[in-house]
């Protein structure tokens, strides 16, 4: 039991003794104190009750704290119109670090009931290098997936890349008319991106090229067996340059299940929901459209055109006879469901495609897939210093890759100014894990629908909320251990708290399972970040106040079981946010 559902026990426990009538359990809420000062825990069950027993609220709140104090726990006071606010005692924290300190979760606590939640997440278009849009999906993926799993639930990491789009008609028709081979060897995204490039550019010119382009598509979804070959080789090469990415972002999936590999269902879902009347023609084209049986505001397949109400349908078969991106993604929810048994399904994508994911969640209960929790995790846009989504100067996208290099030069910068390791190869290892971890720590540290403003140099710094800052209490936090003359046994039983920095630390420490939990409530690792800055905070205040290595006896003992017991949380919860920690800065 966490302390306030101990506390929750204790105060129901007195009404109960006192012998008043309970109202509805859910109502009495022991929560973290608004306002330390005041104590740690506060409840306002007294103001609550007052009214209908007919007591003044100061007065009944004062029998209750009578009866819930308990000298070994806490100490329990009265506040304004009746607040109860406890205070836990040094022993009861004590109790709580060394209880952590054992654990080898560190307390965080298993959910109930485990889900199986497959979460869609980076998902670039490939054929094209991914750029700085692609950033927060996959980190934002990778950290949620992460977290769900350390709580217990059953994840599934699916990259659904689109790797069946127009892009291959382009990237297709420039290959035929020249494709550098020795370069496709050496740097097969940028080749790739030329291509790409080219044709676009040449069919944004030329109507002729762009129906070139286009056929070249089509012959590939008709099987033609050199363009197959051609795809094939895209796919294969393309696969070789996000791995790379991945890799050095630790990330990882557990399937690459992307728009291809759905091909062969999609003729006969469409179909079926012909058939069922879940579907129907409209002008050669086949849609999916509105119920008519809610609200039009709220109907994903109405739109509101000069005030007027009108149908705004999902196609799912051009009139061409082509599939698209939605027929592709209710065949992804069928298989998800059917093969996967997924009871959720987690989309981290960019909060433009909202239209698309309301559609598809709608279709989707339509279709009977009505048990499974469909989620659109949404995000905003990442912007440039003129407060315009970033660009480079050419007005592209800038490349993901080329960004991370940036910032391990800037790191670079940082740890040849700073760093306190020997050799080049070290700092230059140094320099990447916090370029690269400073980038994702920004994305994870920023509410997940707000824009922000990329800056390297703040990013990389070790003054502020940044990843530098974490990583460096982390090693401050064990580095106290390396400086220890002789091995030392530690013993939680031993632990025993003074001063209010300790106790402090120990409070936040306390809150780690809370945090990891509620990251899910609203899929915001944000809130983690946050907590462990927080942390980090409250790490140096403690360092800062409470002498280790000069401390003696219990004192040093319990000191350094609090270093040990920061330096875990700190490291498993920035596991959680996909950044590893260095040993040494
Ligand atoms: N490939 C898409 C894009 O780059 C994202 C796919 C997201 N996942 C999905 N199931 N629709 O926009």
């Amino acid at each position: 039991m966490t302390i306030p559902e101990i506390l929750r026990e204790k105060v129901l426990s007195a009404l109960e003794a006192l012998e008043v009538a309970l109202p509805d359990p859910d109502r009495i809420q022991v929560t973290k104190a608004a306002d330390l000062r005041f104590g740690d825990f506060q409840s306002n069950v007294a103001m609550m009750m007052a009214k209908p027993l007919g007591k003044n609220p100061r007065e009944f709140a004062t029998e209750l704290s009578e009866k819930i104090s308990d000298e070994d726990l806490c100490e329990v006071s009265i506040a304004g119109p009746g607040f109860l606010n406890f205070t836990l005692t040094p022993a009861a924290w004590a109790n709580l670090a060394r209880a952590q300190w054992e654990s080898a979760d560190l307390a965080v606590t298993q959910v109930d009931a485990a889900q199986t939640i497959v979460v869609d997440f980076s998902a670039p278009n490939v054929a094209k290098p991914m750029h700085i849009g692609h950033i927060r999906s996959t980190i934002i993926g990778e950290c949620l997936s992460r977290v769900a799993t350390k709580v217990g639930h059953k994840v599934i990491k699916d990259n659904h890349i689109g790797d069946w789009g127009t892009q291959f008609g382009m990237v297709t028709w420039a290959w035929k008319k020249g494709v550098d081979e020795a370069r496709l060897e050496t740097e097969p995204l940028q080749e790739l991106l030329r291509l790409y490039r080219l044709a676009s550019d040449a069919s944004k010119e030329d109507e002729a090229i762009k129906e070139e382009c286009r056929a070249e598509l089509v012959k590939l979804q008709q099987g033609d067996a050199e363009n197959k070959a051609i795809w094939e080789r895209c796919l294969a090469l393309s696969r070789k340059g996000l791995d790379k990415i991945y890799d050095r972002l630790d990330v990882s999936f557990d399937h690459w299940m992307g728009e291809s590999a759905y091909n062969d269902a999609l003729a006969p879902l469409v179909e079926k929901l012909l058939e069922n009347g879940q579907a129907r023609e409209s002008d050669g084209a086949v849609c999916i459209f509105s119920s008519e049986s809610g609200k039009p505001k709220a109907d994903p397949f109405k739109i509101n055109r000069d005030g007027e109400w009108q149908d705004f349908p999902m196609m799912i078969r051009k009139s061409d006879g082509a599939f698209n991106y939605a027929t592709t993604d209710i065949a992804t929810v069928e298989h998800r469901v059917n093969d996967w048994q997924a009871d959720h399904i987690w989309y981290v994508v960019d909060f433009r495609q909202g239209g698309h994911f309301s559609q598809l969640f709608e279709a989707s209960k339509r279709l009977g897939f009505d048990q499974v929790n469909l989620v659109h995790v949404a995000f905003g846009t990442i912007l440039g210093k003129d407060g315009k989504p970033l660009k480079t100067r050419e007005g592209d996208l800038p490349q993901l890759e080329d960004v991370l290099n940036d910032a391990v030069k800037a790191a670079r910068m940082i740890v040849d100014e700073k760093s306190r390791l020997d050799t080049v190869e070290e700092k230059a290892e140094l320099a990447e894990l916090i370029g690269v971890n400073s980038v994702k720590f920004t994305e994870l540290s920023h509410h997940r629908m707000s824009d922000y403003v990329f800056d390297l140099d703040k990013m990389v710094a070790l003054e502020g909320d940044t990843a530098p800052y974490l990583l460096y209490s982390y090693v401050r936090s064990r580095s106290i251990f390396r400086k220890l003359d002789e091995k030392v046994t530690l013993n939680g039983g031993n632990l025993q708290l003074t001063g209010k920095a300790e106790i402090h630390l120990v409070r936040m420490l306390s809150r780690y399972s809370d945090q990891v939990h509620q990251v899910l409530d609203d899929y915001r690792p944000n809130l983690l970040a946050t907590y462990l800055l927080e942390l980090a905070r409250a790490f140096h205040s403690f360092f800062e106040a409470c002498p280790v290595l000069k401390s003696e006896g219990q004192t040093r003992e319990s000191r350094l079981i609090l270093c040990d017991l920061t330096s875990r949380v700190l490291k498993d919860g920035l596991n959680l946010l996909a950044i590893p920690v260095p040993e040494r800065m």
